[in-house]
């Protein structure tokens, strides 16, 4: 669901660490000159909220990605993976709630018509969701058009769902609808998934896709799109104490995953939603939220949803969703506790905190200092002399011997220096460079994107000296 930005005063910390990045366009201008992210259809004008991923930015997201499902299910022996469909039968989200109530608040102005989200007017920040439902919030705050100061109507709800038509007749009858959410996705195939893989509770089903929302005010470049992929995971526990207790041991440990991927401590803070704010879903939720350049938003919310799911769908479709505990013997519908991230949030965030500065020499270096799981490229190979053949080709080879492991690119565009400093500014934690001395000793230079430190490695061992920084980056 989306959710109010409201936050408690007891959850703020006492110092605001400020933004990695001071100015957002820094991050915009460098994901399109980089190949990151670029606008969709911009030939055509682009179109809002939806963005594409150029060849360095489908990296990062891919290694977001497998840094989740590595942690979430390779590494783990209680939770499986699952991949459901994005349209699903229509019933699935009158049932879920979502075609009741996964809405927004909208107001529109009676002289330009645009429509705003009643929370992120100027004046209505910080709204609470009771307030949020009050049909004279409007006049009771003197909420005006920010483009034009037109009145502003009172706000109603307005579905985020986008809807479509299944075969060839476009009917009532025929509606579908894009996924909101790949949860439930997880739930209908809760029964399938646990005696397929013969699961015993606890256990988890995680998914990773596509999700598709009509956000009214979509915004802060990939921040919040209309089309984006979510990384969620649903834990199948025994009612009641269970659910909390996993609740309490998942909350930490998907904090920590971001710490574990470079992004500073600091910028990190825990939000327990108030009890007006709980989606319809919700005992307890909590979000992880990140210190962007715009505020602290949500990055991952974790869900104490109770039995609402799979309670639901089976009143619903009739069918026995209920699993039979061996050691107690007992017929129970399992409790879930969710874990909800967005690849595209993540993979933002990881880009904007990794971005430094720096003097160097009296001139500006600027670093991406991407955890190398994340990184798109881990190495790239450069010649100090393009005009060698001899240097070249050891180059090529060299590069070709690590592409069997790891992404690893070479260029020769440039001088050296230059060549350095593309790589820091893509984030590539290693250049490997082929000079004249290689072809004597048969050794080349590795330097360290961090701390710039040059250090000389036999050919023969290049692969294995990557493959071991890459696993120590991993351990750390
Ligand atoms: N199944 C629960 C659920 O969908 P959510 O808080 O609405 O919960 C989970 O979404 C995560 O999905 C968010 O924390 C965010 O990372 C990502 N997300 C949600 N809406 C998004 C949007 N419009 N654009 C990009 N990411 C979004």
């Amino acid at each position: 669901m989306s959710i109010p930005t409201t936050t408690p005063e007891s959850a703020v910390p006492a110092a605001d660490p400020g933004p990695a990045v001071a100015n957002l366009e820094t991050i915009v201008s460098l994901a399109k000159r980089r190949g990151f992210v670029y606008p969709s259809s911009e030939i055509y004008g682009g179109i809002n909220a939806v963005w594409d991923y150029g060849p360095l930015g489908v990296e990062r997201k891919n290694n977001v990605k497998r840094a989740w499902w590595r942690s979430m299910v390779q590494e783990r022996d209680d939770i499986v993976g699952l991949d459901a469909g994005i349209l699903m039968h229509p019933q699935v989200w009158v049932t879920s709630g979502h075609v009741g109530s996964f809405s927004d608040p909208l107001v529109e102005c009676a002289t330009c018509r645009r429509r705003f989200r009643i929370d992120e007017l100027p004046g209505a920040e910080g709204l609470s969701a009771t307030d949020l439902r009050d049909e004279t919030i409007v006049g009771r705050l003197g909420l005006a058009c920010p483009v034009d100061g037109g009145a502003l109507s009172a706000p109603r709800r307005f579905n985020l769902m986008f809807q479509t038509y299944m075969g060839p007749v476009q009917d009532e009858a025929n509606i579908v609808y894009l996924r909101p959410e790949t949860a439930q996705g997880s739930y209908v195939n809760f029964k399938n998934v646990q005696q397929s893989s013969r699961r015993k509770l606890p256990f988890g089903i995680a998914q990773i896709g596509k999700s598709f929302r009509n956000e009214i005010s979509p915004g802060n470049f990939v921040f919040r799109m209309r089309e984006f992929e979510q990384m969620e995971m649903q834990y199948f526990v025994r009612p009641g104490d269970a659910a909390a207790a996993a609740f309490e041991e998942w909350l930490p440990r998907r904090r920590a995953w971001y710490e574990r991927h470079g992004v500073s401590p600091s910028r990190l803070r825990l939000r327990e939603h108030a009890p007006d704010e709980l989606a319809h879903y919700a005992k307890k939720a909590v979000d992880v939220e990140y210190r962007f350049p715009f505020g602290w938003k949500e990055l991952e919310g974790v869900h104490n949803r109770g039995d609402f799911d799979l309670g639901s769908h089976a009143r619903s479709s009739g069918e026995n969703l209920e699993y039979f505990d061996p050691v107690s013997e007992e017929h129970y519908v399992p409790w879930v506790v969710e874990t909800a991230a967005g690849a595209d949030r993540a993979a933002f965030t990881v880009l904007i905190d990794s971005h430094h500065e720096e003097e160097v020499k009296g001139e500006t270096r600027v670093v991406l200092r991407l955890h190398p799981d994340l990184a798109p490229y881990k190495v790239a190979v450069l010649p100090l002399l393009k005009k060698r053949p001899e240097i070249v080709d050891l180059c090529h080879r060299i590069k070709d011997d690590l592409k069997r492991d790891l992404m690893a690119v070479y260029d020769d565009t440039a001088a050296i220096g230059k060549l350095y400093r593309r790589q820091d500014e893509i984030g590539t934690p290693w250049c490997v460079t082929v000079d004249v001395d290689s072809l004597e000793d048969g050794a080349v230079t590795v330097r360290d994107r961090d701390t710039m430190r040059q250090e000389r490695i036999p050919v023969a061992r290049i692969r294995r000296a990557i493959l071991d920084r890459m696993e120590a980056a991993r351990a750390d």
